[in-house]
């Protein structure tokens, strides 16, 4: 992949993965959309960022007419993540998918672990299993958060850069690589809490309906605080919605359970050489 790809592989992206919500979306739900102009932004600076910091983990493949599918990795200390990977709607299912997942697992063949959050698209899931994968079913929370159950949670604190530091070394503890530069643009793109005491300590970045989309802390308690002070963020009248919730991280379900949200389930976590991490929940691209 080269940098004046980015703008045809996000379309490539946004097509493909509106084709796949259509084909699986719960029906009592808003029926899906095409992404927007504004989350296309967002998503072609994190799509460069993994251009400049692994360029030999992106790729693209390339029919007649252009490009036809594309696959994003990078290598996080000894973890490798596969951040995002579609090929055109309609050329699915005839082996461009094989070659661009080999392409960016290759990428990481010095890293220990590897992960990746996988759609519900059979094709997918089957590509993961048969590169071995272990695959870890996820939960999801949906729901109007009442301000009443919402309690009160002290020690929490709008996070700057200058937390790198400490939330690289709460990744090191959950997930077992830090997420180093990726924070800067984890940072321009959410809101970032921080809880440091000495009974525990951890992180949070949360989107604009008050969702958590990235949570990292040393104990359960700490992260059921964290992810009340996001939810209290989100608007009353507005869904929130949770996703990438494995079965080892019960407190969140916890949380959804107390704010009257529904659980649902949704994708895999799929893991190489490692469990889930706790408490933790990942982020779909950055995980
Ligand atoms: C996932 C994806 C990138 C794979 O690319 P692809 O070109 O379709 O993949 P391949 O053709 O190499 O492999 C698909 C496998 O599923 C099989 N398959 C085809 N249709 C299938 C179906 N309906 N159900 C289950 N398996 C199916 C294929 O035979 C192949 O298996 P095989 O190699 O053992 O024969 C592509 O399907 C896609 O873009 N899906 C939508 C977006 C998505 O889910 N991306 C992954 C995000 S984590």
């Amino acid at each position: 992949m080269r940098a004046d790809d980015v703008p045809v592989v996000e379309r490539l992206s946004a097509e493909g993965f509106h084709e796949l919500d259509v084909r699986t979306y719960q029906r009592d739900w808003p029926e899906p959309s095409l992404r927007s102009p504004e989350r296309a932004r967002a998503w072609e600076a994190r799509t460069r960022h993994f251009l400049d910091t692994d360029p030999g983990g992106c790729w693209v493949a390339e029919g007649d007419d252009g490009i036809v599918g594309f696959a994003t990795s990078v290598n996080r200390e000894l973890m490798w993540i596969l951040a995002s990977y579609a090929v055109r709607p309609g050329l699915q299912g005839q082996g461009i998918g094989l070659q661009l997942l080999a392409a960016a697992l290759h990428h990481g063949r010095g890293c220990l672990r590897g992960m990746l959050a996988a759609s519900s698209d059979p094709k997918a899931v089957r590509r993961y299993r048969l590169a071995g994968f272990t695959l870890h079913p996820q939960m999801l929370l949906w729901g109007r958060v009442p301000r009443a159950a919402i309690p009160v949670v002290e020690q929490v604190r709008d996070g700057s850069l200058a937390d790198v530091d400490l939330m690289d070394s709460i990744d090191r503890q959950t997930r077992g690589a830090a997420h180093g530069s990726d924070h800067e643009l984890l940072f321009r793109e959410f809101r970032l809490l921080v809880a440091d005491r000495t009974t525990g300590s951890g992180y949070v970045y949360v989107n604009d309906a008050g969702s958590p989309v990235l949570l990292a802390a040393t104990n359960r308690r700490t992260a059921t605080e964290l992810a009340w002070a996001a939810l209290a963020g989100s608007d009353p009248d507005v869904p929130v919605d949770i996703g990438h919730i494995t079965a080892e991280n019960e407190w969140i379900i916890d949380v959804g359970i107390a704010a009257r949200m529904e659980v649902h389930q949704r994708g895999y976590l799929a893991l190489r050489q490692m469990k889930p991490p706790r408490p933790y929940l990942h982020h779909g691209s950055f995980l």
